[in-house]
C-alpha cells in the first residue's frame, strides 16, 4: 500500500473518482474554516467535506475561490440537512447550498441522515439534482443496511458513497461488506474517533514504532482499509500532519491487530435505531 499518495483517488459507480483523503470541516467556525480549507488546499488536499448544517459553506466556497486552484481539480461535498428532506425541499436546499458555496455544482451531494418517512423522496430529488448537473455524484450518509436495502429496491441510481462513522474502535464489517458488494464506497467520518481515542495506549505504541503521530496511525489504517477518509482539523500544523501519511505503511500484522480493536464506540449520532 506504500504507493498511496495524497492525490490517490478511487472510482465511484457514477463516472467520477473521489480523492481518498479529504478535509472535514464540521465544527470549524467560519473564519477558522476559511483558513483550514486554504491550508489544506496548499498542503495538497483536493477534497473538502462540508454540510448545510455546518454553517460554513460560504467560507469553504470563498477559500476554494481564493486558492487559485481550478474548481475542476477540487472534489467538493455537501449534504442535505434533515429539516430540508423531501422531494421539493431538497431541490430548494441544493440551490441554497450552491449559492453559499459560490459554485454551480458539487462533486457529491449526500443525504446527511436517513430520516424516517422522508429519505425515499429525498433520494428521488437527488436523482433529479444529478440529472440536472447540480451534483456530479450523489450518495448517502449514516445509512445502515436496512436503509440501503430499502433505497436500492426503489431507486434508479445506486448511491456512490455511504459516509458513516468508522475508525478502529467502531468497525461495522457487515455494513462495509454490504457496501462493497453493491458498489458503494464507504467513507469514514470521525476517523480520529472525534479526538476521543488519540491517547489509546495501543495507538501510542504503534506511533512510536513507526515514528509517526497517533493521528497518522489512525488515518493510515483507514486508507489501507480501502476507505475514503475525512479527518477534521482547524489547526494548520495538524492539517498538514494528517496528510503526512504517505511515507510509511502499516504492516499486515499491525493492520490485523487494529482490525480487532472494534468496541462499537460511537462518538456521533446513532443511525442504527432509525426505522
Ligand atoms: N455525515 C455525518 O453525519 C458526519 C458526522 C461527523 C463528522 N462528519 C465529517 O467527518 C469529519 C471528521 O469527523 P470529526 O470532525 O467528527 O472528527 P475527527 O476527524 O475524528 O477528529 C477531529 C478532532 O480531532 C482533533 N485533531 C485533528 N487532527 C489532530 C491531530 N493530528 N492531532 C490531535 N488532534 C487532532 C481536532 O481538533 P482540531 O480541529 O483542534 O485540530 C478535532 O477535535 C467532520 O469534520 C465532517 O466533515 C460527518
Amino acid at each position: 500500500m506504500s504507493e498511496l499518495k495524497i492525490t490517490s483517488t478511487i472510482a465511484t459507480n457514477q463516472s467520477i473518482s473521489v480523492p481518498l483523503l479529504g478535509l472535514g470541516v464540521w465544527k470549524s467556525r467560519p473564519k477558522e474554516c476559511y483558513e483550514a480549507v486554504k491550508v489544506a488546499l496548499e498542503s495538497g488536499y483536493r477534497h473538502i467535506d462540508t454540510a448545510a448544517i455546518y454553517g460554513n459553506e460560504a467560507d469553504v466556497g470563498k477559500a476554494i475561490g481564493d486558492s487559485g486552484i481550478p474548481r475542476s481539480e477540487i472534489f467538493l461535498v455537501t449534504k442535505l440537512w434533515n429539516a430540508d428532506q423531501g422531494f421539493d425541499e431538497a431541490q430548494k436546499a441544493i440551490d441554497v447550498s450552491l449559492n453559499k458555496l459560490g459554485t454551480d455544482y458539487v462533486d457529491m451531494y449526500l443525504i446527511h441522515f436517513p430520516v424516517s418517512g422522508k429519505r425515499k423522496d429525498s433520494w428521488k430529488a437527488l436523482e433529479k439534482i444529478q440529472k440536472e448537473g447540480k451534483a456530479k455524484s450523489i450518495g448517502v450518509s449514516n445509512f445502515m443496511i436496512p436503509h440501503l436495502e430499502e433505497l436500492l429496491q426503489d431507486s434508479q441510481i445506486v448511491p456512490a458513497m455511504n459516509q458513516v462513522e468508522y475508525h478502529p474502535f467502531l468497525q461495522d464489517l457487515p455494513l462495509k461488506e454490504y457496501c462493497e458488494k453493491n458498489g458503494i464506497l464507504l467513507e469514514a467520518y470521525s476517523p480520529l474517533a472525534h479526538g476521543q481515542k488519540l491517547e489509546d495506549e495501543r495507538v501510542t505504541r504503534l506511533a512510536k514504532n513507526y515514528n509517526k503521530t497517533n493521528a497518522q496511525i489512525l488515518i493510515r489504517w483507514s486508507l489501507q482499509s480501502g476507505n475514503v477518509v475525512i479527518p477534521k482539523s482547524k489547526n494548520p500544523n495538524r492539517i498538514k500532519e494528517n496528510a503526512d501519511v504517505y511515507d510509511f505503511s502499516l504492516t499486515p500484522e499491525d493492520m490485523k491487530e487494529i482490525n480487532h480493536w472494534n468496541e462499537n464506540f460511537r462518538t456521533c449520532w446513532d443511525p442504527t435505531t432509525v426505522v
